[in-house]
């Protein structure tokens, strides 16, 4: 089995356009906690935070193989 080790820095709503379909076998996200975090990365009005995270869920899920695994981490500071 291949593997790779591509990192790709970027707008995961733009480098996952660039991904194929089904090739991922494991997609580890720390996803942005809405706008908790302004002073550190800006973030996402709280409710528009669906309608922003729907459209990377799909391409999440087009470019993951049907035996992937998808997972979030969670940092408790
Ligand atoms: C909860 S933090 C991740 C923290 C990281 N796991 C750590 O250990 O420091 C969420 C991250 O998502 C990044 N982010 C926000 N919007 C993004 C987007 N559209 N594409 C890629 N990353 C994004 C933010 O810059 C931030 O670093």
């Amino acid at each position: 089995m291949e593997i790779n080790t591509d990192i790709f820095c970027g707008d995961a709503s733009d480098i996952l356009q660039d991904i194929e379909e089904n090739c991922v076998d494991l997609i580890v996200t720390s996803p942005p906690y809405a706008d908790q975090r302004k002073d550190t990365y800006g973030g996402i009005p709280a409710d528009k935070y669906i309608e922003w995270f729907l459209p990377i869920s799909k391409e999440l899920l087009r470019v993951l193989k049907p035996t992937g695994t998808f997972g979030t981490i969670e940092l408790v500071y």
